[in-house]
């Protein structure tokens, strides 16, 4: 259900169900939860990039056939564990997460990409919460997470229409760092995560927490920066950045 690949100390982890869209059933946020738990383990990996197999569809929502019966207890179930396992799992995760979105976004796909860190999108993509439309509301962060990226006002146009959007109206929305042809989507997803993790890791790191902090119940962003950034003098690679700036050379940073 999901392909990993490494490329150049990135783990690039494709979800592969074309033939249903790459919808997201249970087997396959398990096996995509799984693989960032070997990816955040694995000290050569530095990022990673979440795209979907096949050239239409990044992941074209929550497995409608599987919940198709469910009742309230189950749906919520639904709701929580997916937060845990994937989505708010890929908010707080320690290493950067980029969505290579290549095509429909929807529902809990879309959900999914709002959930990394950085989203890059084909001219093909289409983003849309059709929620409404099954009689449900997005239950995958999206009422949260759409309104954070693009606007409550923009949130409540898609939520309330389920229209889509294509990729450049969702460029012109920030809800998309940058779109790229579809055959060079991939390069550019790999040249902009190799820019971050060339970055110090403990730095990188404490810049990811303290940003995504401020959107997470009972935590304080100003408070989380303020002791992240005082913990980042204590580290080598500060002594190493502005040793190097001062010396006028490149600097080596060891990750400690
Ligand atoms: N859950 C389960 N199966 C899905 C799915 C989903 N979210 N999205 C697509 N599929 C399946 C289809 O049932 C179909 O399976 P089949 O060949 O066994 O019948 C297959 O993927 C191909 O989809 P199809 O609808 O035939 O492709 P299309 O090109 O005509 O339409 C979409 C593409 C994306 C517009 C359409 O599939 C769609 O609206 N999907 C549901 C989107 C949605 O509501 N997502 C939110 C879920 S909460």
């Amino acid at each position: 259900m999901v392909l990993h690949e490494i490329r150049e100390e990135i783990a690039i982890l494709t979800i592969n169900r074309p033939e249903k869209l790459n919808a997201l059933n249970a087997e396959t946020i398990s096996g995509i939860h799984q693989e960032l738990v070997a990816a955040g383990r694995n000290k050569q990996i530095k990022g990673i990039i979440l795209t979907g197999a096949g050239n239409k569809a990044f992941v074209a929502g929550a497995d409608i056939a599987e919940f198709s019966a469910y009742t309230p207890e189950q749906g919520s179930k639904l709701s929580r564990d997916g937060h845990e396992l994937l989505f708010t799992f890929i908010e707080t995760f320690h290493k950067p997460v980029l969505a290579a979105v290549n095509g429909f976004a929807l529902g809990g796909g879309f959900e999914l990409a709002m959930a990394c860190h950085l989203r890059v999108a084909s001219e093909q993509a289409r983003f849309g919460l059709p929620e409404l439309t099954l009689g449900l509301i997005p239950g995958y962060g999206g009422t949260q997470r759409l309104a954070q990226l693009a606007g409550k006002g923009r949130a409540l146009e898609m939520i309330l229409t389920a229209d889509m959007i294509d990729a450049q109206k969702a460029y012109q929305w920030g809800i998309v760092n940058n779109v790229f042809a579809a055959d060079q989507l991939m390069e550019n997803a790999i040249a902009l995560m190799k820019k971050i993790t060339a970055k110090p890791g403990l730095a990188l790191h404490a810049a990811l927490k303290s940003v995504v902090s401020q959107y997470l119940p009972d935590h304080n962003g100003f408070e989380t920066e303020i002791h992240e950034f005082g913990k980042l003098f204590g580290t080598n690679d500060f002594k190493e950045g502005v040793s190097a700036f001062l010396e006028k050379r490149k600097p080596a940073f060891s990750g400690s």
